[in-house]
């Protein structure tokens, strides 16, 4: 048995990778479902073990932190998640503690509101004029996207109604309707512009756009479904809410129902998942929640989600089609990857030709074979899986499949191992693996090499230029320029990004040489911890690395059996002295802030406090909590507090955060 210590480090890194994905990334990787489950796993260790729970633990935190390319705005009232009901009997559970809480009514109140597949924003009003806008963010903070809300026609930009209330947020989901998803992607296509996988995706894209212009040509919509906060003006209820702000303009969905009690909550989840297919727009669940204001504040909050209210997951939706082929594919770690070539089907939206089988025991478990008909899903925005193999509609003659035991690129023996699921090709020397490295290593969240795509990869090692990564720091614009069907001009280019390439992050660094498990996430927890000093990593044992938050077993033991490997060893040093150095250690030396000491007051808009923090130590500073005669800056974000006074008093230089940022730089 895995220690629940261990267990709940594998959990916070994988929740937090995948919270990454589904925010930041707009592309989750698993589904819903499966997302709550990991969600539920880490609350019932934090249960059991409450010593356990920090405070950074995702079960504490909504969402991700916002993306750097906006301005922050931090919500006066936080934009909470929902908790999730995954069947009916968790539906009754929650009326029922409802029913505790609020003992004297015999049947609650509840309002009952789709739940709608978009991205959750926040639309400020002042004196009745739309102000600003912002996305959820990590629920605190989230990004500045007023420029881009303005483009869309049904958000108002005054709202109707005399008497306005000084200040009014309401919430609500953006959301691309089915018939405008299509005709997007049919426009898509005609521009040469790549298909959006689904109607969530290209919403969450499009309101994330820097250009406005680009916003104002997708069809957007909005349905607002919460109160943030409001000054001037109270509400006795969501009933009376919904109803008011309908009046001021708002979209406000013609779906929603007063019901009573677990019998309304069952009858409108069952009626809606009926109603489901014919709804223009997509969802992905039903959500109750308390009416009555009053008794929403005696029942309260979690720490991520309020009491008041739940979320009834629909299942995904299905649909049956015919494996024709199983095609294996081989990654840069190795990894022998079955995929089914599909008959094309329509799902959610999407059509799909291709199901990824995993390994051998997914395939042995699931029974799966050529010409199977299988039930395939697709819950939201995730890649579709087989659900199972509908054995009756089996050919007569069929074979069992065994992935082969020769690598289908280089021809060399496969293993497994009895430890790992998956088959692997273990020729160090394999094109696709040497191929994949290569690309990963030279991908944007990389060492971010500009211009070298598969096809460059494909010539430089089709021409003996490079053999692996490091070799690319040796390659001279005269071998390029000799290349067939390379320029000049394009040999230059290439040269060019290399070197520019070389000045880069430590953890840019280590996530590019695609150590197993080591993603962006990971490598930036090590960069921090190990100050980006590549020999304390190489030299860290196993408990060290375990020890270290937020990095679990699984990582550790991938980090120890890469240093393990002297041929790794080598293809590091080899980069370093090619040139590969680190921002950092160039900040320390050369940091004119070295040994001063910063103090901050009030909120920053631009960057997190704790990133502005470690990037002042990072470069030789110091940070204290209090305005003393030592202090030498007072950085001064938005709503300042005694300090600013204080360091006033102290003749301190007081720092404007635009300011700050510049120094930063
Ligand atoms: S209420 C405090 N109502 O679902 C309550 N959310 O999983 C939080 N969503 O962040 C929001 N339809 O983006 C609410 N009718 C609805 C919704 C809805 C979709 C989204 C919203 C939220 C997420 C929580």
């Amino acid at each position: 048995m895995t220690n629940p210590k261990d267990r709940l480090k594998v959990l916070h890194e994988t929740i937090k990778k995948h919270n990454h994905k589904y925010y930041v990334l707009d592309s989750p990787t698993i589904t819903d479902f499966e997302y709550d489950k990991l969600l539920r796993e880490l609350e019932n260790i934090e249960k059991q073990s409450p010593k356990l729970l920090s405070k950074d633990s995702p079960t504490q935190i909504v969402g991700d932190e916002p993306s750097k390319k906006f301005r922050s705005i931090t919500h006066k009232k936080p934009m909470l998640s929902l908790s999730n009901a995954m069947n009916e009997g968790e539906l009754i559970d929650f009326d029922n503690q409802m029913k505790k809480k609020i003992s004297e009514t015999p049947q609650i109140e509840y309002i009952a509101e789709p739940k709608l597949d978009g991205l959750g924003v926040e639309l400020i009003y002042q004196n009745g004029i739309f102000k600003k806008g912002s996305t959820r963010g990590d629920g605190f903070k989230g990004e500045d996207i007023t420029e881009n809300l303005k483009t869309i026609k049904s958000i108002p930009t005054v709202l109707k109604g005399f008497d306005l209330p000084e200040t009014i947020e309401v919430r609500g989901e953006v959301f691309i309707k089915i018939d405008d998803f299509n005709q997007l992607n049919i426009n898509q296509g005609l521009k040469g512009m790549p298909h959006f996988a689904n109607p969530r995706n290209a919403a969450a894209g499009s309101l994330r756009q820097l250009n406005s212009k680009i916003t104002a040509t997708r069809p957007l919509s909005i349905f607002c479904y919460e109160l943030g906060e409001s000054i001037g003006i109270t509400f006795k209820n969501h009933e009376q809410f919904l109803n008011i702000i309908s009046k001021m303009g708002f979209p406000v969905n013609n779906q929603i129902k007063k019901i009573y009690g677990h019998v309304g909550i069952l009858n409108y989840y069952k009626d809606l998942q009926e109603k489901r297919r014919s709804l223009p727009y997509e969802i992905d669940g039903v959500v109750f929640k308390v009416n009555d204001y009053k008794k929403r504040s005696e029942i309260g909050f979690r720490s991520r989600s309020p009491r008041w209210a739940i979320a009834g997951k629909f299942k995904a939706q299905q649909v049956e089609t015919i494996i024709e082929e199983i095609k294996v594919q081989v990654g840069r770690t190795g990894a022998l990857t079955p995929v089914a070539k599909l008959k094309p089907v329509q799902l959610s939206g999407v059509i799909v030709s291709n199901v990824t089988l995993h390994n051998q025991s997914e395939i042995n478990r699931k029974d799966i074979r050529v010409g199977d008909t299988i039930m395939i899903e697709r819950s939201g925005d995730v890649i579709p899986r087989v659900i199972k193999v509908l054995k009756e509609k089996r050919p007569s003659k069929s074979d069992k499949y065994l992935l082969p035991k020769i690598c289908p690129v280089c021809n060399e023996v496969v293993e497994k191992l009895r430890d790992d699921i998956i088959t692997r090709c273990i020729n160090q020397k394999c094109y696709s693996k040497i191929k994949g490295k290569i690309s990963h290593f030279t991908s944007k969240a990389a060492m971010d090499i500009d211009g070298i795509g598969d096809k460059i990869i494909e010539l430089l090692l089709s021409s003996d230029l490079i053999k692996n990564i490091d070799d690319l720091f040796k390659i001279k614009e005269n071998d390029l320029s000799k290349l067939n069907r390379m320029g000049k001009k394009s040999a230059s280019n290439i040269i060019k990004s290399i070197q520019e390439s070389k000045m880069t992050t430590f953890s840019k660094f280590l996530y590019g040489l695609g150590i197993r498990n080591v993603g962006e996430y990971t490598s930036k927890i090590i960069e921090r911890h190990y100050k980006s000093d590549i020999n304390k990593l190489q030299s860290a044992t196993r408990d060290s690395l375990v020890n270290i938050n937020e990095i679990g077993p699984i990582v550790a033991d991938a980090i120890i059996e890469y240093w393990s490997n002297p041929e790794n060893i080598e293809i590091v040093s080899n980069c370093l002295n090619y040139g590969v150095v680190f921002e950092k250690e160039k900040d320390k030396k050369n940091s004119s802030l070295q040994n001063k000491i910063f103090v901050f007051t009030g909120s920053l808009n631009t960057i997190k406090r704790n990133v502005a923090k470690e990037t002042l130590i990072k470069m030789g500073a110091k940070v204290t909590s209090s305005v003393s005669k030592k202090t030498d800056y007072l950085i001064l974000g938005s709503e300042p507090g005694s300090k600013f006074d204080k360091a006033k008093s102290l003749n301190i230089k007081i720092v404007p955060e635009d300011i700050f940022i510049n120094m930063l730089k």
